[in-house]
């Protein structure tokens, strides 16, 4: 049984060499997808550019924009049992890229920018018997806006957390299942979180490890 796992940021191009992105160490979406490479799930991690190295056993896809990142994810959803999408995906890109590195004019610049596909609201549109888990980052309203993404993204379970988890070590999150109630509020190192929401995942949202898909 597969896990696909999103991690890290996205980027999004001015040029060849600037770009927009948002703050993400990848360490949560990683650490998940070592617990689940331990509790016996296969696991396809696609993943923004971090500085960390991918867990050994996983089938590791890198990318940078979220173009890449909804064409990688698309490719292998049908195989998998269903997603964490931990990935911190950059919600506006430049409507024109240019070539090269854009020279300086005196004055100032104004940028257009374009929404991205949202990955994660794709494969809950696309899903069959397959289990979509988010994470909502919110600095305000933040169980408020986390219901609206749960149930805007057709996901089964959102996990919400503060802007504080951003390169931590530690996390504070509340797990809300698809009715809106709370399954869980833990706190700690980003490694046991990932370890308890597998766990959840595995005895909620599937059945036992098994290679049956
Ligand atoms: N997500 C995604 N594709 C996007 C934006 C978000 O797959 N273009 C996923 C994230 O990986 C996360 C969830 O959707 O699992 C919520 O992401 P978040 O950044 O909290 O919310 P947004 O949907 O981007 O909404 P907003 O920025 O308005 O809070």
């Amino acid at each position: 049984m597969r896990f696909l796992i999103t991690a890290g940021p996205t980027r999004e191009y001015l040029d060849d060499v600037r770009f927009l992105t948002n703050a993400s160490s990848g360490r949560m979406g990683y650490a998940l997808a070592r617990a689940a490479l331990a509790s016996g799930y296969q696991v396809t991690l696609v993943s923004g550019p971090v500085a960390i190295a991918p867990p050994d056993g996983c089938d590791f896809v890198p990318v940078r924009t979220t173009q890449e990142l909804l064409e990688a994810c698309e490719r292998v959803w049908p195989e998998c049992a269903g997603v964490i999408g931990a990935a911190a995906v950059c919600d506006y890109r430049p409507k024109i890229r240019a070539t090269g590195k854009m020279k300086k004019t005196g004055g100032p610049l104004l940028l257009e920018l374009v929404e991205t596909p949202d990955v994660l609201a794709a494969l809950g549109r696309q899903k069959e018997n397959q289990f979509v888990v988010g994470f909502a980052l919110e600095s305000q309203d933040a169980r408020e806006n986390a219901l609206r993404k749960l149930r805007g993204k057709r996901c089964d379970a959102i996990v919400l957390n503060a802007p504080t988890a951003i390169d931590a070590d530690e996390n504070t999150i509340e797990l809300i299942d698809r009715h809106g109630v709370t399954a869980g509020e833990w706190s700690g190192s980003k490694t046991d979180i990932a370890d308890r929401l597998i766990a959840w995942i595995s005895q909620n949202l599937i059945g036992p490890a098994s290679d049956d898909l």
